[in-house]
């Protein structure tokens, strides 16, 4: 099996865990893929469930950690800084796989981390970092925000960009099978020991 093809070890929980992470691996680079924008739930400041769609910039399997990219004046900045406790989704009909991941995420602004995620984003992406004013502030008309224009303005959006990484604990997938789904779920952060669910 190569890159987020078509399950084939469907009984093998190694496998299955091997699968999931080349799924989200592919999801970074493949556009098409829907792992490329998955949803991210935080728990907002007044207790609710909070989700977005982000786009996934890093998976990195051994490290167990995906990252994407933010705003720190955004809200989901610091509905992570109160609480870490995140998770992650996505749904690829083609590979018929369900992934979620459970973690806590880190957010990393001064780092070299977001240092080096701020030099490996296109001009477009790091625009919208110099947004004015900042992400959720209401406003009178739909269009009374402005995007830096000058190289030198969309630099100085550097100030507002950071890199989340999240730091998978738990993941679950659930593959869809006429023969029978499979679902399972893995505790990454003790060893990957994955169990079996019923779906
Ligand atoms: C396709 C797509 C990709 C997006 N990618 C990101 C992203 O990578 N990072 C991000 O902070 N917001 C991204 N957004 C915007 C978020 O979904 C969300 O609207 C915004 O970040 C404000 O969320 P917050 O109020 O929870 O901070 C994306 C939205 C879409 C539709």
């Amino acid at each position: 099996m190569s890159g987020c093809g078509r399950l084939t070890f469907v009984d093998d929980l190694g496998e299955t865990l091997r699968h999931a992470w080349a799924c989200l691996e592919r999801g970074v680079k493949d556009r098409r893929s829907p792992f490329h924008t998955p949803s991210v739930a935080t728990i907002g400041l007044d207790g609710r469930p909070r989700m977005r769609t982000v786009v996934l910039r890093d998976v990195d399997p051994a490290a167990r950690t995906l990252r994407f990219h933010t705003d720190l004046r955004g809200l989901k900045v610091a509905e992570i800084a109160r609480d870490p406790r995140v998770a992650l989704h996505g749904y690829d009909a083609r590979a018929k796989l369900q992934i979620r991941v459970e973690g806590r995420a880190v957010i990393h602004a001064d780092e070299a981390v977001a240092d080096e995620a701020w030099a490996g984003s296109r001009s477009m992406s790091r625009a919208c970092y110099g947004v004015f004013p900042a992400p959720g502030t209401e406003m009178e008309e739909g269009g009374a925000f402005t995007l830096p224009g000058e190289e030198a303005e969309i630099d100085a959006g550097r100030s507002n960009f950071s890199a989340a990484l999240i730091h998978a604990e738990r993941i679950e997938t659930l593959y869809l099978d006429h023969a029978g789904h499979r679902r399972a779920v893995f505790d990454v952060a003790a060893g990957g020991a994955g169990r079996w669910l019923a779906p």
